[in-house]
């Protein structure tokens, strides 16, 4: 057992368990199960619904092309939502999309965090599910759910809204009250998504149930049935949390976006009752106060990027310099130790959206080993 090894999970696709391993595998307590170029002997099934690691070097190997990965299945994403007609190659590209998001975040969930409000192309509303779905895939696999109810998570989050995705962006951008006609479809826009769910050869009750609860609260509160504590399926509960936080600290509209620490105090006051304390727990326990994507201002002024996971309870220690103190892109991206005097973390730092959208990316990804502080 390697005690200072750095894991993140890993899932263990049917394709993969067709060949040697690419890489080492291990418990979730860092106990070393399988060498890299063996084959997994064990029953499919058994294997494929357990939870596996592998070392974080390893996945940093081949995360330059992380993104480039993320950005295709977003754009199949959008082009699948936008002509969904309830088919089973509906369903099918959609169970295929749900497998591919889970493969990518659990190799490199930090990049597809970091990245899921600035991917091109699309709408808000479709890049807003995408997030949402991401998360709730990370927060089932915090709460050590098997990977068949992760996926779940995934299928359900990416089509929660399906029926609204069309207006979705054009309803955000109205100020003042939307019209009875809006307010009815957003308030049924659960109970019609699961209907055209239903509709659609393929999917399954726990999918369904989930997209039709996932504006319930656990006192009654929500909509558009009102549930009430186990009434509502912890699937339901889970895209709640998922769906609270990255309209907070992750909105694609950057409109009222908030500094994950506030985020989660408000989610903490405000929805109080309203959510799985659990979930609420876990979600706390994974993201913290600096998740991957989150800036911040460093003493000598720099504005530098949180783009790894780091602890819950601490400050990030190594971040990624974008931005030079006079607030212009740096030329190149600097590693700094915030535990040196100068680069200290001094604030959250906020760029705009178009700013954000602007920034370089893949040269976040792609630095050299030697580069790395
Ligand atoms: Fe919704």
């Amino acid at each position: 057992m390697e005690n200072s090894l750095a894991l993140q999970p890993c899932r263990l696709s049917p394709e993969l368990l067709q060949g040697p391993l690419p890489f080492d595998l291990y418990s979730s307590n860092g106990i070393l199960l399988s060498k890299q170029g063996s084959r997994l002997n064990s029953n499919v099934e058994t294997l494929l619904a357990k939870s596996f690691f592998r070392a974080q070097r390893d996945a940093e190997r081949d995360e330059a092309g992380a993104l480039p990965l993320l950005q295709t299945l977003f754009s199949r994403y959008g082009e699948l939502t936008e002509r969904w007609s309830c088919t089973i190659e509906d369903v099918c590209e959609l169970k295929l999309l749900a497998d591919d998001l889970a493969e990518l975040c659990d190799a490199h969930s930090d990049v597809c965090v970091c990245m899921a409000p600035y991917l091109a192309g699309g709408s808000y509303a479709t890049r807003h599910s995408f997030a949402v779905a991401i998360v709730a895939l990370m927060l089932g696999s915090t709460l050590g759910w098997n990977a068949g109810r992760q996926v779940t998570l995934v299928r359900a989050a990416m089509t929660m809204n399906l029926s609204l995705l069309s207006n979705h962006d054009d309803w955000a951008g109205i100020r003042g009250r939307l019209s009875e006609y809006q307010q009815m479809s957003v308030h049924r826009h659960p109970c019609l998504s699961a209907d055209l769910l239903a509709q659609s050869p393929g999917t399954d009750l726990r999918w369904i149930s989930a997209v039709e609860q996932h504006h319930e609260n656990l006192d009654g509160s929500g909509y558009p049935l009102a549930l009430k504590g186990e009434e509502i399926i912890p699937e339901a509960r889970v895209l709640r949390v998922a769906d609270t936080w990255c309209a907070m600290a992750l909105h694609p509209s950057g409109r009222g976006r908030k500094p994950p620490r506030l985020a989660l105090r408000e989610m903490m006051d405000v929805a109080r009752g309203h959510l799985d304390h659990t979930v609420f727990l876990a979600l706390k326990k994974l993201m913290g106060a600096y998740p991957p994507g989150t800036l911040i201002r460093l003493a000598n002024r720099e504005t530098a990027l949180v783009h790894r996971w780091v602890s819950a309870v601490s400050a990030p220690r190594a971040v990624l310099s974008i931005i030079s103190p006079t607030g212009e892109l740096m030329r190149k991206f600097r590693h700094r130790n915030t535990t040196q005097f100068g680069f200290r973390v001094r604030d959250y730092a906020q760029l705009n959206l178009l700013q954000m959208s602007r920034l370089p990316w893949q040269r976040v990804w792609a630095q050299d080993d030697d580069e790395k502080a």
